[in-house]
């Protein structure tokens, strides 16, 4: 058994963070989005993992992920030489799957832990040529979705339906046996261009192969948007930190719930409220930093009122009267207040940024 990770694309619903970065390497508490996926895939025993990536974020995704060894893995890239869809994205990568079964998983999908060895052990016991994962959702026109009979047997599966048949999202995690790169030379392009994995597992139906699909009863989430990644993070945070101070913390301050504090970082007459994690380097003064936020390495906050939000590498945030919710700050972003008259609002903007102001 083989996985296939698709870790290309464009990120367009994550702008401005994905003009610099691969959205899959958007931390959740401070890890990318990308290793919760490959670590589940080496608990489950599979360790021979292919990643698809694009020629505009590749590089960074192999510099940062390595070649498996520090999860236990062996890794292949597969350069994916325009966002063509995921089925191309299977297509490209023939050579590495040959004709092994294999588990193709979306990088910016997080399912629940564990849940990942429960449905290959299904794949594995039914040996069907494709095993889909449903989820119930609130709005199914922004995924695939499926149609099913009583019985649960897929009838049809419809990408990004205007008028959705179900409430069943398919996850991004599916398994397939070799058919599927069959069915995927016999599709064409959809109305959005791109090769479908969809409609290719859609051609398994119409061809009479046997489809099966589990629910999924865990949290699913796709982190393509703001939201999204906000909530994984709170997620994340309430289920698995686990408490642990390695920098240095002064007499004045108070430190509730699980805190997790990276090697070298300070935090000087601070109120923190946990589930909290801050990463290596970070200095933090005259803070109060509220349950479900992440703090990523060299992050700099001085009289900040911070909560349920992500600070991504190197920001620095200063002296901001209001208190800061439900927030994304990128890597290196400045969020100061000037010192100097009159007093006004100055800013650098990049493209794409939302800016709220009370
Ligand atoms: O998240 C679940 C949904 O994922 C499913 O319900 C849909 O049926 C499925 O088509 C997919 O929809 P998205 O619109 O969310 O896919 P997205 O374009 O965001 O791509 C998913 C991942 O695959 C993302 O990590 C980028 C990567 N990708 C995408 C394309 C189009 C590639 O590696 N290559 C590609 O060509």
């Amino acid at each position: 058994m083989k996985a296939l990770i698709l870790s290309g694309g464009k990120g367009t619903r994550l702008r401005p963070l994905t003009y610099t970065g691969a959205k899959q390497l958007v931390p959740v508490a401070n890890k990318p989005i990308l290793w919760y996926g490959i670590e589940e895939m080496v608990a489950a025993g599979i360790t021979d993992i292919g990643i698809v990536i694009s020629p505009e974020t590749g590089a960074e995704v192999q510099a940062k992920t390595g070649n498996g060894e520090r999860f236990g893995a062996k890794i292949t890239y597969i350069l994916q030489s325009e966002p063509a869809g995921l089925a191309h994205a299977g297509k490209v990568a023939l050579p590495f799957l040959g004709d092994s079964p294999f588990l193709m998983y979306l990088g910016d999908n997080l399912i629940q832990q564990g849940d990942l060895s429960y449905f290959l052990q299904q794949f594995t016991n039914q040996q069907p040529e494709a095993l889909i994962l449903l989820r119930q959702v609130d709005n199914p026109s922004a995924f695939g979705v499926a149609k099913v009979d009583d019985t649960g047997r897929v009838l049809e599966l419809i990408e990004k339906p205007k008028n959705p048949p179900s409430n069943l999202a398919l996850v991004g995690v599916y398994f397939f046996s070799s058919v599927i790169h069959h069915a995927i030379a016999n599709i064409q392009p959809s109305a959005r261009g791109e090769l479908e994995i969809t409609d290719a597992i859609q051609y398994l139906i119409d061809e009479e192969k046997p489809v099966t699909a589990c629910q999924l009863e865990g949290w699913w989430l796709d982190t393509g948007k703001k939201d999204d990644l906000l909530e994984a993070n709170r997620l994340i945070l309430d289920t698995y930190l686990k408490s642990s101070i390695t920098g240095e913390v002064d007499a004045e301050t108070n430190l509730s719930g699980r805190v997790q504090l990276g090697k070298y970082s300070q935090l000087v007459n601070c109120t923190i409220r946990g589930p909290v994690i801050i990463g290596n380097n970070c200095y933090l003064e005259n803070c109060f930093v509220g349950p479900y936020t992440s703090i990523a390495d060299n992050s700099h906050l001085i009289d900040t009122d911070l909560e349920h939000s992500v600070v991504l590498e190197g920001a620095k945030i200063a002296g901001i009267e209001k208190r800061i919710i439900d927030s994304v700050i990128g890597q290196r972003a400045k969020l100061t207040v000037a010192p100097r008259r009159p007093r006004a609002l100055r800013f650098m903007i990049g493209d794409d940024c939302q800016i709220e102001l009370a």
